[in-house]
């Protein structure tokens, strides 16, 4: 099955909004007219719109880091998908490490966002990984079973082909230690066996399974071969121009 590659760049907590309009320019005036390659920004909820604005018109899709499940109410900080959709973003980041790490967010509470988010026709990147004490335990099919079934409870086959699922060791990301192409490879094709047994191999074998994790432009050409990875969810080397343009040639 020929699954079109996606890369898709995380800035996490980086950028004002000026210095995310300079990054969007540049990335648009280089990649504005690619369509062999799905590409997708996701700046820091300041930015969304500025950012939007910068690719309009170009075939980069815009994407949040995040979203709060309700459509609305007292949640002081938080951001809607009805929010998010009205600045034209089609996508959001569901589910990164970082937010299980540092806030607490559960696999049910994942899920209720990735179900808010497909009712509110944004396509899920939903994240799931190990942590290296899961891997050295010999956990991490174990962990990334009971995420991605967490994450996708509820979710029919006819939703789930909205969904991106993304694999980022988190041992991997902003370290440096890329996983190698087996140890990824291992992984991504476990999703797609659950994700067959979940939905049937039709609907598997849509599903993109990007990694995350020091993809660089030096390892990404080995990581992009592998049958089952489609793509990168790409932290530190989307905030330059250059190596995000390189990362989106070598998925071409
Ligand atoms: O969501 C992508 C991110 O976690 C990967 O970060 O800096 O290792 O590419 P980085």
């Amino acid at each position: 099955m020929l699954r079109k590659k996606l890369i898709a760049g995380n800035w996490k907590m980086n950028k004002t909004v000026p210095e995310a309009a300079t990054l969007a320019q540049e990335i648009a005036a280089e990649l504005g007219r690619v369509t062999d390659v799905d590409i997708v920004v996701c700046p820091p909820f300041t930015a969304l719109e500025t950012v939007g604005k910068a690719i309009e018109g170009t075939t980069i899709k815009l994407g949040a880091q995040n979203m709060h499940p309700e459509a609305g109410g007292a949640y002081t900080g938080e951001i809607s998908a009805p929010m998010i959709r009205s600045l034209f973003a089609t996508h959001v980041i569901l589910g990164h490490s970082e937010r299980r790490a540092y806030f607490g967010e559960t696999d049910a509470f994942i899920n209720k966002k990735v179900l808010a988010a497909l009712t509110n026709q944004l396509r899920p990147i939903l994240c799931v990984g190990e942590t290296l004490a899961e891997r050295e335990a010999g956990s991490t099919l174990k962990v990334v079973q009971t995420q991605t079934e967490g994450a996708l409870a509820g979710v029919t086959a006819e939703q789930v082909n909205n969904v991106v699922v993304a694999y980022e060791p988190v041992w991997a990301i902003g370290t440096g230690k890329v996983a190698t192409t087996e140890q990824a490879q291992e992984v991504h094709a476990f999703i797609r066996q659950l994700l067959t047994k979940l939905y049937g191999e039709t609907v598997a074998q849509k599903i993109r399974i990007l990694y995350g994790g020091s993809m660089k432009p030096s390892n990404a050409p080995q990581l992009l071969t592998q049958k089952d990875i489609d793509g990168g969810l790409i932290g530190g080397a989307a905030l330059e121009a250059r190596s995000f343009v390189e990362l989106v040639s070598a998925a071409a």
